[in-house]
């Protein structure tokens, strides 16, 4: 991987055109034939930033198109395709006079997804992104126990596929999930709660350390209690890179009896990641 260079400046014409020489440059031995995406981001805690981040996008497209009419002509600001690693320009805004520019970046393959009207909580969300980034969903008639599920986000998106489930928490659930014929509710902890059954999925979704959810699931696919799960992990008390070495390390059970096995920060997920397994 290349690695980015910071581009430091305090007007937006600079910044535009330090951005456009700097990518001329360090591109000077590729031939373009084909379009290419130049992508930006920037940092959301930094207010007034995404307008900073358009006003020196567009600055740096004039100064290449200056510089080098052709290569400028075959940008896109499409989102790529397919996930992966991509060539092209990707330029995230640390700051107002701090730009981060890179000549690759790897696409996680973000897709938003469409809110529904009876979905009980923004959870849906992370849920039903997770299917699609994951490639794997409930189908009906399978079995899904979702522990830590009020108000229901999650338990509703499983039941709307025709999976029945098993929603377990202490609290109410609401909207489409409230009297939903496809679920039903437990009032019970998740760290003491033993299945009758095993299940065709587990959800998890509990706001708790991510040590003990992290332990849960491994309670679960030690005692082979269901073969796919979804589980989130919050990692706002813990170093999220701490947490995805401990997630990757032969020591935990979760990669060694996974046939399929993702780790993905969503675009809907906040300090949070999600994990996702398909056990042997
Ligand atoms: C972020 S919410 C879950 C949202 C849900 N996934 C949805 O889509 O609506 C976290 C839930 O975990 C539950 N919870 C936290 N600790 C729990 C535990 N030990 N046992 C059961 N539920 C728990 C809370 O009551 C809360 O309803």
């Amino acid at each position: 991987m290349i690695k980015p260079q910071l581009i430091e400046g305090t007007t937006v014409n600079g910044l535009g055109k330090d951005i456009a020489e700097r990518f001329f440059n360090m591109n000077r031995n590729t031939k373009f034939e084909n379009s290419w995406h130049f992508m930006s981001a920037f940092d959301p805690e930094v207010k007034g930033l995404g307008k900073r981040e358009s006003a020196v996008c567009e600055r740096a497209l004039v100064d290449l198109k200056r510089i080098a009419g052709k290569v400028a002509r075959l940008s896109q600001r499409t989102l790529p395709a397919q996930p992966g690693r991509h060539d092209g320009l990707f330029l995230y805004f640390a700051d107002f006079g701090k730009v981060w520019l890179s000549t690759e970046f790897i696409w996680f393959g973000q897709r938003r997804v469409s809110d529904d009207p009876a979905a009980p909580s923004r959870s849906y969300l992370k849920i039903e992104e997770a299917y699609r980034a994951f490639g794997c969903e409930p189908e009906s008639g399978e079995s899904v126990c979702d522990l830590g599920a009020a108000p229901g986000g999650w338990s509703y998106s499983a039941a709307k596929r025709g999976a029945r489930v098993t929603a377990v928490d202490n609290g109410e659930l609401k909207a489409g999930a409230k009297g939903n014929a496809n679920i039903t509710r437990l009032a019970a902890d998740a760290f003491t709660f033993v299945p009758d059954k095993k299940y065709d999925w587990l959800f998890c979704d509990m706001v708790e350390h991510p040590n003990m959810v992290t332990k849960l699931l491994e309670k679960w696919i030690k005692n082979k209690w269901s073969r796919k799960f979804i589980v989130n992990l919050k990692f706002g008390r813990v170093d999220p890179i701490q947490l995805l070495e401990k997630l990757n390390s032969p020591e935990l059970i979760l990669k060694k009896r996974c046939l399929k096995f993702g780790i993905k920060h969503l675009y809907h997920d906040r300090d949070e990641i999600t994990v996702f397994g398909i056990l042997e």
